[in-house]
């Protein structure tokens, strides 16, 4: 296998944006990733998206985008995998260029939710869930997280504060990031009074419905050197998968997916969870970001809710989580989230954060990105 590096990021503003249609978004933020890596050329690309069918009525993503973006006809492929697809289309990406097959990949995520009303976006996630056992039954992934918040604080004795601590965290991190669709800054007491979603997650516990897209460009170590690009290298990717429906676990507080994406990814990298400086994490709901805390081995189980409490995943903790906002203040355009991950992971180690988000020392991150309750996973490491 050939050294991979990412040499060029780009992204849109996330929120709810109903001047730019899907195509737009997606061409917006690939255009910024060329112009950033400094290539006029693409020989592929990969396309996270969840649903464009459901949320825009478009389907055969690829083609539209390869037509939009002018760079038909090379081969362009949506990957979905729920919430994971834009992992997922990192992962494709990686694996084209480290096969010698391609020189310059594109993996990008796109997600215009905002078109149809809350009850079709709740609709069109929820298919994410296993839809005959689940979905049929009324479960939305608000429901299902709430199921999992509550055995861990029947478990491990977590609380509602500590819940609320990973949010108000994310959005102090979110205030600083120019891209973040809930930038305000909240409190231990504006997430408790915040209008009850699905008991005990407030409407502040969970991450928005969002419109954005984001892309990043892959390439060998050496085409980064000729471009005199920096070179942000991939140490490491793993993906695992799980059962979809949440009955079907032996322990739902537990996200067996996650732990086995992160042990690929850390082998891979031949390192191990202690010499990871930061990690952008999946934190669709405040109880996602601690069960993803514990099954990659950061913290022992029941540990990382008083952990978050006490401070210690702040930019200035011990193990900085979500600089960038996380899902919970930059906004979860479902597809195009693993993307922003990495771009975040990307933005920190070439030192280049903005308004003094960036975080000292950080040499190593680790992205992990989750789709549905679990049921995938890829995790992705990336160094300067
Ligand atoms: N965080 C912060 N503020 C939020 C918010 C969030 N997650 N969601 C909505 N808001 C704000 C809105 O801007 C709006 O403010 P305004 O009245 O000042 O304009 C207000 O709260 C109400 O918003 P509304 O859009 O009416 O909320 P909603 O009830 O339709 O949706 C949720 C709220 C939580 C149900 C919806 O955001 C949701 O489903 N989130 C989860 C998405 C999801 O499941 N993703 C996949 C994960 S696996």
């Amino acid at each position: 296998m050939r050294d991979v590096a990412v040499i060029g990021i780009g992204m849109t503003k996330f929120g709810e944006l109903w001047e730019a249609s899907y195509r737009n978004l997606f061409v917006e933020a690939a255009r910024a990733a060329m112009l950033d890596a400094g290539v006029d050329r693409l020989d592929s690309m990969y396309i996270g998206c969840m649903s464009g069918g459901l949320f825009v009525g478009q389907e055969h993503t690829g083609s539209l985008m390869a037509d939009y973006l002018g760079v038909a006809p090379i081969p362009a492929t949506r990957v979905e995998s729920a919430c994971a697809s834009g992992g997922t289309a990192i992962r494709s990406a990686f694996l084209e260029v480290a096969s010698g097959m391609s020189d310059i990949v594109l993996a990008g995520g796109v997600e215009k939710m905002t078109d149809v009303d809350g009850g079709m976006a709740t609709y069109a996630l929820a298919t994410a869930a296993d839809a005959e056992y689940e979905g049929f039954h009324g479960a939305t992934f608000p429901g299902l997280y709430a199921m999992i918040a509550t055995a861990h604080m029947a478990k491990y004795g977590t609380t509602s504060e500590m819940m609320a601590s990973v949010a108000v965290k994310n959005h102090e991190n979110g205030s600083l990031n120019p891209y973040a669709q809930f930038p305000g800054k909240i409190t231990i007491d504006g997430v408790l009074s915040s209008t009850m979603v699905a008991d005990p997650l407030h409407i502040l516990d969970c991450s928005p419905v969002t419109d954005g897209a984001a892309a990043a460009i892959l390439a060998p170590v050496e085409v980064a050197e000729k471009l005199g690009v920096p070179a942000i290298v991939v140490r490491g990717i793993g993906m695992a998968t799980d059962t979809i429906a949440l009955h079907g676990r032996k322990e739902i507080t537990h996200l067996g997916a996650v732990e086995v994406a992160t042990k690929k990814a850390l082998e891979m990298a031949n390192l191990s969870i202690n010499d990871i400086d930061f990690a952008e994490v999946h934190d669709c709901f405040t109880i996602a970001e601690l069960c993803v805390l514990e099954a990659m081995g950061v913290y022992a189980p029941g540990k990382a809710g008083p952990a978050s409490l006490a401070g210690e995943t702040k930019r200035d903790g011990k193990f900085p989580i979500n600089p960038s906002g996380g899902l919970k203040s930059k906004g979860h355009p479902v597809g195009a989230t693993g993307i922003a991950q990495v771009i975040e992971l990307v933005k920190q180690l070439r030192g280049t954060a903005e308004n003094g988000r960036q975080l000292a020392n950080a040499k190593r991150g680790l992205a992990q990105n989750m789709g549905g309750s679990g049921g995938s996973s890829v995790v992705t490491i990336l160094e300067a």
